[in-house]
């Protein structure tokens, strides 16, 4: 984002943003596995993650010192070299694909605005919990349907959203197609306690502009966007949140 997007963001006291959120809860999440692992004799890095829809790129990256096995998942694979801190890649339908993994492979999966593009989010999350070590973390990013201008967007027919898409967003290859299925905290909370998750933590912010900063009139409608809901937690545009997997902790 330019400097002074950015700027005109904290001045007006919309921080913190996501990435602070996202960071700090990976930190901990990391932290926690750290633990873990050296009481099982193992020294670090020992840490196994996963980033299941990495798109093209992942926040974890920035905690590349600390992770053993960094393994990245996508329905799409990215473009060479796109992700070059990953250990590996693999082509995988998170919502279909509950051998990709055996049971207990990760201490922490990331999983950074993706829910909202899942066509079965119950099975997706379901699948990355067994792909958890007991007592794993999930940090998760999604946007949130209770924000009003979420809701328009989420709600568009398909093909008006379409076109819409590739405005607020940065490259035409972002823009993928949107479902919407569990995508306000009622229904995520409720998704991840009928999939077994524990400990369920959500915060919220508003990320509108930053989200659709490219273009002056996008950043301008997301700004409007995130002052609206500033007051209101529950209405804001966006959901970080961090879950345990089922079973003793990590
Ligand atoms: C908005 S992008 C987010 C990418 C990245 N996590 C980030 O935060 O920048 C959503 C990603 O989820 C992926 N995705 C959507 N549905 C998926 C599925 N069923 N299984 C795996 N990946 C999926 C898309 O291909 C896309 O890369």
């Amino acid at each position: 984002m330019s400097d002074r997007r950015e700027a005109t963001l904290r001045r007006l006291g919309l921080v913190p943003g996501v990435a602070e959120l996202l960071w700090a809860a990976l930190d901990e999440a990391l932290g926690r596995a750290e633990v873990a692992r050296r009481a099982a004799g193992e020294m670090p890095p020992a840490v196994v993650v996963l980033d299941a829809g990495c798109g093209r790129s992942s926040a974890l990256a920035r905690h590349r010192a600390r992770i053993g096995r960094f393994v990245g998942v996508d329905i799409h694979a990215p473009a060479p070299g796109a992700l070059p801190y990953l250990d590996e890649f693999a082509t995988v339908d998170l919502c279909e694909s509950r051998d990709a993994f055996p049971p207990a492979t990760f201490d922490l999966v990331l999983s950074s605005f993706t829910v909202e593009h899942f066509a079965d989010p119950h099975a997706a999350l379901a699948n990355v919990a067994a792909w958890l070590r007991p007592g794993g973390s999930l940090v998760l990013t999604t946007v949130n349907r209770r924000h009003p201008f979420v809701a328009v967007y989420l709600g568009m027919p398909d093909g008006l959203r379409r076109r819409v898409q590739p405005l607020v967003k940065a490259t035409a290859s972002d823009a993928h197609p949107l479902v919407g299925a569990c995508n306000d905290p009622a229904a995520l909370r409720e998704a991840l306690g009928a999939t077994g998750y524990t400990d369920v933590r959500m915060a919220s912010v508003g990320h509108l502009a930053r989200a659709w900063r490219r273009r002056l009139p996008a950043f301008a409608l997301g700004l409007v966007g995130d002052l609206l809901a500033r007051s209101l937690p529950s209405r804001r545009s966006t959901l970080v949140v961090t879950a345990r997997a089922p079973g003793p902790a990590a």
